[in-house]
Order: structure tokens, then C-alpha cells, then sequence
């Protein structure tokens, strides 16, 4: 018998079948032949929330769970942080190599010409409400870039791919930057091509009457380092709403929308927000028991713990815990960084979070950094959006290439009414379901 094989008795009919085994997988559609009859469909998996079903092949990035491991087309994250620039990093996730210094330069030069707006996207920003929600604000105008490019939609044309591509790479901290000064009422800053990717989003956040913008060498280095941790996390909640409307041959601009709506919830790039928040209503240090044993007791949950796929620390955590070290030389020590070192310390030794494997995330530092840097809370998950963006380009490309995939399209176990004769409106009674 062929070793690679999957043995399975069908105990409703005693028939046995053998499934293929290829990279520890097993392919669902082999379930379908497994039928107790003519008229049955045939088996089906049940995964709610995809805990346990792979839904592409991917070369992208790795992760091992257990052991905390996170590389980036081979390379560990730790090295990629220490000695790469964030477009290096974003070169890397969507071309499989690193690249030499002419082919750096090029990508760098054609990112940097797709910096600007159209000016009627400017004035579509320019509508919202004053405190309107800053991801909101750039889920929307990222999908409306599609009104300006109506190319986009050939999705299937290479050279229209890689052009939309470099636009979202270039444009995503433009919009981003304007959605910070919509917030407080500022003049948008054009972007400066002079400067670096992280330089120049600086500038666009933060130059006000002087004539040239000079980013602080330390916190450009910080946040390109946070742009190289948040690039891509493999087939993470808005990685798969990326996949899933870029499969059915949605242009890429209403699908990073769409992922960059997935990517807003607090179970997801939502959660680094909600850290700052939590820190602020724990307040001190001597109020970290109490909140902790209130999660205990089921009152919330602590955010910026745990993780669907890692089981012990989060290796971006670890390279974040030690930049917010550098950013504090410049800034001065966040006091809120004390709340969350005791509220980590003593996570990592009571039983209900060990129990659990609960460890700190990337979003759990990230927000103290943020902070300290001028942001408040409601920008942060924008800033993950930015280099986010990179990561959901690399995965919509591979999905579009791969000749397996389809139109994203799960099944369900209906649980609802037999067929049923609608009632005339007069008959029916009031069942109180509204
Ligand atoms: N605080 C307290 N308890 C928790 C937490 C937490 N942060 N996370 C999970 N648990 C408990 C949960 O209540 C459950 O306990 P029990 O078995 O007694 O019911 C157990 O741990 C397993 O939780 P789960 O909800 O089944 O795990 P999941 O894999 O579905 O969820 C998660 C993963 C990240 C959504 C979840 O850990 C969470 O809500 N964390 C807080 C939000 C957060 O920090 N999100 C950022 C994730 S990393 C960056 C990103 O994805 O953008």
C-alpha cells in the first residue's frame, strides 16, 4: 500500500477509499466520493473559522507557531528587521528575492512616482467628518482609487498588475498621512520624492511651515523596522478577505479595501488600538492584578494576547519590546510601557493564560510606540495597514497566478426549514423575530 495514503472505513456503509496524503494534507474534494447513496452528495469537511483547513499553497512567508518561528520567502524576520530597509522587505514579499542594488533603486524610484493623489481624491477625503474614524477613512478612499484607474479591473493583464501594485505601494501612507490631518483639521503635505518611504510619510505627517522636512534618523529607523514586522502574516483574517474577493476577479483596489476592512476588527489589526485603550483604563501599575483577574472572570479579553497561530512568544513582539527601547531614547519612556510590562509579567505566569498559551502579539507594544511617537489610538491600525498592503499585493498575485485556485466559495451545513408554502400576510402570526 502506498504509504502516503489515507485509510478511511466508512462505518455507514463499510466501504473503505484511500486518500491521496501530499504535504500533510489531505484534498477535501476527495471526501465528495465517499456517499452512503445515489442521492447523497457526498462528505463534506466542517471547519468553522478555518482552524484546520489550508485554503491555498503559498511560498510567501512561514510561520511554525510552536516555536515562534516567522520568516519572510526564507529569510527570519529577526534578520530582515536588523539589516533591510522596509522596501528591500516589500520587494522581497512580491518578487521571492531580495533585491541587488540596481533593481532596489528602480522599485524605490517607481514606488516614489506613485506617491501622489489625484486631486479629486484629495477633495473625496476632504468629505468626511471631521472625527470620522481614521480606518474608516482609508478603507474607503483606498477603494476609491478604483474611480481613478478603471484599468485596475483587468486583473488578468501582468503589466496592469504590476503598475496597480507600485500605485497602492506608493499611495497607501499618502492616504494614510491625509487621514492624520484630516483628523486634526491640517493642510495636507504633498509627498517629498527626496526622502525615504518612512521619511517621507513622516513628512507628510507631521511638516508644518518649515521648508523641508527632516525626519528624526531613530524614529524613521523605527517605524521602517514596524513597516518590515507588519508586512505579512501569512493567511491571517484580511490576508484570506484579500484572497477571497481578489478571486472573484475584483479589481486590487476594492480588495485591499476589502482587507484593509478585515484588518480594522479588534480581534485583528484592530487589537493594537484597543491596547492603548486598555492600558489607559487600567491607569497604574497597582491596578494590573485586579484587570487581569477580571478577564479571568470572563469580563473581556486582554488585548494584545494571544494569537490564532502562535503558541508561544510572538517573534515580532520580541523585536518590538526592543525598538520601543531605541524610540524611548528619542521620545522619553512612555509610562503606559510599565503598566504593560507588569500586565505581561504577570500574565506569563498565571495558570489561565500559560494553560492557554497566551503570549504577548505584535499589536501589544506596537501602540506604546505609536503613542510615544504623537499618535493616538484611532490611527494605529492605519499604520498597519501600510505595510500591510505589501503583504495582501503578494498574496492577491500569487492567487491570481496559481492555475488551482477558483472563485473563493465555501460550503455549508444547512440547518435551517424544509420546504414550506409561504402564508398569505393576513394568516401569518406574529413570531417576534425582529
Ligand atoms: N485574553 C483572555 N483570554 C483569551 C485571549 C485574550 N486575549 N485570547 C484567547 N483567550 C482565551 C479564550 O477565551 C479561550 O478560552 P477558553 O478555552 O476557556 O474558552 C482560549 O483562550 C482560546 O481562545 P480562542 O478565541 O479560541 O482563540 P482564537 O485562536 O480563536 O483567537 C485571537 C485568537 C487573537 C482572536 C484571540 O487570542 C484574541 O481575541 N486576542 C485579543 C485580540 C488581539 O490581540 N488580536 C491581535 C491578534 S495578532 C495581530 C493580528 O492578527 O492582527
Amino acid at each position: 500500500m502506498d504509504k502516503n495514503t489515507l485509510s478511511i472505513t466508512d462505518n455507514r456503509t463499510g466501504k473503505a477509499y484511500q486518500l491521496a496524503v501530499t504535504d500533510g494534507t489531505i484534498r477535501t474534494m476527495d471526501l465528495r466520493q465517499i456517499k452512503t447513496g445515489s442521492g447523497d452528495f457526498g462528505l463534506m469537511g466542517y471547519d468553522p473559522a478555518f482552524m484546520n483547513t489550508a485554503s491555498c499553497r503559498s511560498a510567501i512567508t512561514f510561520i511554525d507557531g510552536e516555536k515562534g518561528i516567522l520568516r519572510y520567502r526564507g529569510y527570519p524576520i529577526e534578520e530582515l528587521a536588523e539589516t533591510c530597509s522596509f522596501l528591500e522587505v516589500a520587494y522581497l514579499l512580491l518578487h521571492g528575492e531580495l533585491p541587488a542594488e540596481d533593481e532596489l533603486s528602480g522599485w524605490a524610484d517607481e514606488v516614489r512616482h506613485h506617491t501622489m493623489l489625484h486631486e479629486t481624491t484629495k477633495k473625496f477625503l476632504e468629505g468626511f467628518r471631521y472625527d470620522a474614524h481614521p480606518m474608516a477613512m482609508f478603507v474607503s478612499t483606498v477603494a476609491a482609487l478604483a474611480t481613478v484607474y478603471p484599468e485596475s479591473r483587468k486583473v488578468l493583464d501582468p503589466a496592469i498588475r504590476v503598475k496597480q501594485i507600485a500605485r497602492l505601494v506608493g499611495k497607501v501612507p499618502t492616504i494614510a498621512a491625509y487621514c492624520y490631518r484630516h483628523s486634526l483639521g491640517f493642510p495636507y503635505v504633498y509627498p517629498d520624492n527626496d526622502l525615504s518611504y518612512t521619511e517621507n510619510f513622516m513628512n507628510m505627517l507631521w511638516k508644518m511651515a518649515e521648508p523641508k522636512y527632516s525626519a528624526n534618523p531613530t524614529l524613521a529607523r523605527a517605524l521602517d523596522v514596524l513597516f518590515i514586522l507588519h508586512a505579512d502574516h501569512e493567511q491571517n483574517c484580511s490576508a484570506n478577505a484579500m484572497r477571497a474577493v481578489g478571486s472573484a476577479q475584483t479589481d486590487p483596489f476594492l480588495a485591499t479595501a476589502a482587507a484593509a476592512a478585515a484588518l480594522s476588527g479588534p480581534l485583528h489589526g484592530g487589537a493594537n488600538e484597543q491596547v492603548l485603550k486598555m492600558l489607559d483604563e487600567i491607569g497604574s501599575i497597582q491596578n494590573v492584578p485586579a484587570y487581569v483577574e477580571k478577564v479571568k472572570a470572563g469580563q473581556g479579553r486582554l488585548m494584545g494576547f494571544g494569537h490564532r497561530v502562535y503558541k508561544s512568544y510572538d517573534p515580532r513582539a520580541r523585536i518590538i519590546k526592543w525598538t520601543a527601547d531605541r524610540v524611548f531614547e528619542v521620545t522619553g519612556r512612555n509610562p503606559k510601557l510599565d503598566i504593560a510590562l507588569e500586565l505581561e509579567r504577570i500574565a506569563l505566569q498565571d495558570e489561565y493564560f500559560v494553560s492557554r498559551s497566551l503570549y504577548p502579539n505584535v499589536d501589544f507594544y506596537s501602540g506604546i510606540i505609536y503613542n510615544a511617537m504623537g499618535f493616538d489610538p484611532d490611527i494605529f491600525t492605519v499604520l498597519f495597514a501600510i505595510p500591510r498592503t505589501v503583504g495582501w499585493l503578494a498574496q492577491w498575485q500569487e492567487m491570481i497566478t496559481d492555475p488551482e485556485q477558483k472563485i473563493a466559495r465555501p460550503r455549508q451545513v444547512y440547518t435551517g426549514h424544509d420546504a414550506r408554502k409561504v402564508v398569505p400576510i393576513a394568516k401569518r402570526v406574529t413570531h417576534g423575530v425582529a
